[in-house]
């Protein structure tokens, strides 16, 4: 048997295919990833039945287990279970287009390779026969294997009209190259650039699906190049595709700040697997074109780009339908504080400075340092290594600080019931006076982050305030 029909369930499924007398074939991303010996990451496998795929989805699951429910699309033709780890999809082959999420039902019947030629890359039409007679062969009339082979994503029929059959192919075509390490070949790359304005037709939730999966690759920068080079970039991510280009006045330029915002992404990638901060990277620097100001003595500034930037955040996220929770705002946070590690490093640096930093990261510190580290994109060695090392004196400080202060999750050590209490007061605005005061003090290291020492603020600033404690 095939190495990639291992597993129980295609055992079990020859056995029906063969007893209903139907053929059938696993197709798609199962099989490529079995020939790259790639990890299944999804465990999703395709099935595709020369006949009723509902038929067989019920008799398959009835004998693996009569208990598992069988959801079924009748308009679609499709039906699914799941297995153990597997989302097992079956589908009976069409001549029509192969179209997911269209409401279109699917109408005429075809062979295995009317549904082939109907899938987007040949690297994706490749199937294997579960059939009892050539169980684990191979059908791959469009030179799957051979592409697999040579790396190439390329498309079963004539491009134009696989894209058009559904556009967002053209940024599958991208994801899989950034995935695989695979190249586009000429002819299939050509079509997307011709094919750009098409992807307009399709939702904002499938684009960010692929733009996900290319943020989460090894190296995410891949993508994006493709992304810019084909055009697609510019429609469906205008403001990064903004960050291209470099001005000159008087003979000084400006970096790239497209290349240096996915090199940024590439440096985080090999740190960290957590997809926000890797969009914290790519969005780091967002601003600098709005922020752009040149002047003769100073050369070019993004003055603020940090703080607008962050500002930015919100709009461009709700456009691509990213989530507007704490993971927008843990993004917005790290993109406004990505300047003040470096400001730190360069000058004499106050416990108060980093005592205040510490305060405003919280738990988000790390995470902030990686994203400075990330942005020394500097090729030149001897710069990088005296930033690196700025920037390991800038952690040492913190671990120190915190270590005596705490303040990395600051919990005032008099609270706004204890105000309350002490003064007889209702809660308001001179709460918050008094709260602000403590925890200047303690920023500033005016006092430590001790109870006795911030009583006392207490009872100063409430005296300035024309308070008196009541009796107790
Ligand atoms: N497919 C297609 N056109 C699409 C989406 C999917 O032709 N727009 C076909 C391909 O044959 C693909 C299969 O449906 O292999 C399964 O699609 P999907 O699960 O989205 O992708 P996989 O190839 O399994 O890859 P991945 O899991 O990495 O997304």
């Amino acid at each position: 048997m095939n190495i990639c029909l291992t597993d129980k369930i295609f055992k079990v499924l020859s056995e029906v295919v063969t007893g209903e007398n139907v053929k059938a074939y696993v197709i798609g991303g199962w099989v490529r990833d079995c020939l790259l010996k790639r990890d299944h990451a999804d465990k999703d496998i395709d099935i595709v039945v020369i006949g009723s795929g509902i038929d067989i989805a019920r008799k398959t699951a009835k004998r693996l287990n009569p208990k598992i429910k069988v959801t079924i699309f009748r308009n679609f033709g499709t039906a699914m279970f799941r297995y153990e780890d597997y989302d097992i999809e079956f589908v009976g082959a069409r001549k029509e287009s192969y179209r997911r999420g269209s409401r279109k039902p699917a109408v005429e019947n075809g062979t295995l390779e009317d549904d082939q030629k109907r899938r987007d890359f040949t690297i994706n039409a490749l199937a294997i026969s579960l059939n009892a007679g050539d169980l684990g062969e191979f059908l791959d009339p469009f030179g799957g294997i051979a592409d697999l082979r040579n790396r190439l994503i390329r498309t079963p029929l004539e491009p134009g009209k696989t894209f058009s059959d559904d556009p967002l192919r053209m940024l599958r075509a991208i994801r899989f190259a950034t995935q695989l390490n695979f190249h586009i070949e000429d002819k299939t790359f050509r079509s997307i650039a011709e094919n750009v304005e098409r992807i307009r037709i399709v939702s904002a939730e499938r684009i960010i699906t692929e733009l996900n999966k290319i943020i989460m690759c090894e190296i995410p920068s891949r993508g994006f190049v493709l992304l810019e080079q084909a055009g697609l970039l510019r429609i469906i991510f205008p403001e990064l595709d903004n960050l291209r280009g470099v001005d000159k006045k008087e003979g000084k330029a400006h970096k790239d700040n497209f290349h240096h915002s996915i090199k940024v992404l590439d440096n985080i990638s090999k740190r960290t697997d957590n997809i926000w901060l890797r969009w914290a990277a790519l969005l780091h620097d967002i601003a600098k074109p709005v922020t752009k100001k040149y002047s003769p003595e100073s050369g070019w500034s993004f003055h603020g780009h940090e703080y607008i930037g962050s500002k930015m955040i919100p709009d461009i996220f709700r456009k691509m339908k990213l989530p507007l929770n704490d993971k927008m705002k843990y993004v917005q946070k790290l993109i406004d504080l990505h300047l003040r590690p470096i400001a730190l490093s360069q000058e004499e640096v106050t416990d108060s400075a980093i005592r205040r930093l510490l305060f405003e990261a919280g738990d988000d510190i790390d995470d902030l340092m990686l994203l400075c580290e990330a942005d020394i994109t500097s090729k030149n060695e001897a710069k990088k290594t005296r930033h690196l090392e700025n920037f390991r004196y800038v952690r040492e400080k913190l671990r120190e600080i915190e270590e005596k202060d705490e303040v990395r999750n600051f919990q005032p050590p008099v609270d706004g019931c204890e105000i309350i209490k002490t003064f007889g007061i209702k809660p308001g605005r001179e709460v918050g006076i008094i709260k602000n005061a403590i925890r200047e003090a303690i920023l500033d290291g005016i006092i430590p982050n001790e109870y006795k020492a911030a009583r006392k603020i207490m009872l100063e600033k409430g005296k300035e305030l024309g308070l008196t404690p009541s009796g107790r």
